[in-house]
């Protein structure tokens, strides 16, 4: 790609190195080395400022692009929707809002009703504010407490860190909001419990025990990733996701699912709590909802808790009284709709599922010739290998060693995530999430790579 490379980038990267401050990063290096400036992205493939080409393993670094890179209709129904309305505030409707509305719920059976903000924190913040806003208008401040999952991440803002199961996200951000408990998490690899006791009881038992310590009065809604996913691509055990229903309705508890990763195809499914059977009270959904060909998030819930907020007409604050200014932005709803369109006129959902098992045997395969990757974990396009320096002790293998990983496969041109600042001592997760268009010679590039770079690996 180099030779042919039309531009000069080295202005842009220069101004990046300048002025640019990154995301989750360290700027030190770049006094002696440039930042990566992306330039196009097509399918699968990006190219860099400096040439470079890369086969994204992550769908933009963070599980976002599902149906890959250079989605021209998507573009053009964005265009052709800002030339007609770019912008209505959200106390009004518009053509795509409603529409995308429907389409959405139309896979979401039992749910009924979308906010749109702007990000998957905003989304779960509406979550959390919906549930302190029932609890004052209708316990009389009791079921306000938010239970929360170690290892599980629901954003950025200071409400989703109060929320935050991964310690490195949160530290030195606080004093949080009160109101916030955490449980523990699923992770059967990590078991303490020091019984072989089927682990979708043991987990749940954990749980419910402090549901009784804080007080089931006291409780309003459980937050959840389907999948954990920054905390290290955690599946659930067997028969934990009915355990978790059957507590919720047990204690009267709301049920909100965050799918912000999971949600729009990720595993397989539409929504990851698909794949479990069960029937959230609240789904908040971002990244892949419009792939990020626009900022688009949802909170999405049933009639029942809506019903809530219109009970009391003539009282002036028992509605939501809530406002997202960008989640009047109409191109969020218009790329979403034609990503959806994507979606299920490519069969995205069933090539997940054949593509997805064909990278999972191959990850599988790894695990048989490299002792490092103690536990390979995943569903749909959406795994992680954890790495370890012993299988039985499962020491984690030191982060310098994951970073030497990472930059083997990059310098093979394949780009592949890590657990990243989530949870001290425990970010020892290669993580894979390729978008949904992703086939079996892509999977093989992105495996070999990382074979590559294991074979190198001196611990
Ligand atoms: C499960 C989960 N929830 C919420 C968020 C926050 O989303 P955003 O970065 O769009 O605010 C993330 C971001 O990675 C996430 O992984």
């Amino acid at each position: 790609m180099k030779s042919n490379w039309p531009e000069n980038w080295d202005t842009a990267v220069a101004a990046d190195r300048a002025h640019v401050w990154h995301h989750m990063t360290q700027h030190k290096p770049y006094e002696t080395t440039d930042p990566t400036v992306m330039v196009e992205g097509r399918g699968l493939r990006l190219w860099d400022a400096a040439g470079n080409e890369y086969l994204d393993a992550l769908s933009g670094g963070v599980w976002t692009v599902n149906v890959g890179y250079g989605r021209k209709s998507i573009a053009d129904a964005v265009r052709d929707q800002l030339i007609k309305l770019n912008y209505f505030a959200g106390s009004g409707g518009t053509v795509p809002g409603a529409i995308f509305a429907q389409k959405l719920l139309e896979k979401m059976p039992g749910l009924s009703r979308v906010y749109y903000s702007n990000s998957g924190s905003e989304a779960n913040e509406k979550v959390f504010k919906m549930v302190r806003q029932i609890s004052a208008q209708h316990y009389g401040g009791r079921k306000s407490k938010i239970l929360y999952r170690d290892r599980d991440y629901h954003g950025t803002t200071i409400g989703a860190l109060a929320a935050c199961g991964q310690q490195q996200r949160a530290e030195s951000y606080g004093p949080f909001p009160d109101g916030f408990v955490e449980i523990p998490h699923c992770l059967e690899y990590r078991r303490t419990d020091g019984t072989d006791a089927p682990f979708g009881e043991v987990a749940a038992r954990q749980i419910e025990e402090i549901i009784l310590r804080e007080g089931p009065d006291t409780i309003g809604a459980m937050c959840l990733e389907p999948i954990t996913a920054g905390g290290g691509v955690v599946l659930p055990p067997e028969g934990y996701w009915d355990n978790i229903q059957a507590l919720c309705r047990k204690y009267d508890i709301l049920l909100h699912i965050d799918e912000v990763v999971c949600g729009v195809g990720r595993t397989g499914t539409w929504f990851g709590y698909q794949n479990y059977g069960i029937q959230p009270d609240f789904v908040t959904m971002a990244k892949g909802v419009a792939s990020g060909y626009a900022a688009i998030s949802c909170t999405v819930t049933t009639e029942a808790v809506f019903d809530k907020f219109r009970m009391a007409p003539d009282d002036p604050m028992s509605f939501f009284r809530d406002i997202s200014t960008f989640g009047g932005c109409t191109a969020g709803p218009a790329a979403a709709i034609e990503n959806m369109r994507i979606i299920e006129e490519e069969n995205l959902l069933t090539n997940t599922l054949e593509e997805g098992a064909y990278l999972g045997e191959k990850l599988a395969a790894l695990q048989d010739e490299f002792s490092i990757i103690g536990q390979v974990r995943g569903k749909g396009l959406f795994w992680g290998a954890e790495l370890v320096t012993d299988r039985i002790t499962k020491e984690p293998v030191p982060e310098v060693i994951m970073k030497q990983i990472i930059a083997s496969c990059r310098k093979q041109g394949v780009l592949v995530g890590m657990t990243n600042r989530s949870l001290p001592g425990f970010n020892n997760t290669l993580c894979l999430s390729p978008a949904l268009i992703v086939g079996k010679a892509d999977i093989d590039e992105i495996v070999n790579a990382i074979g590559v770079a294991l074979r190198d690996v001196k611990i």
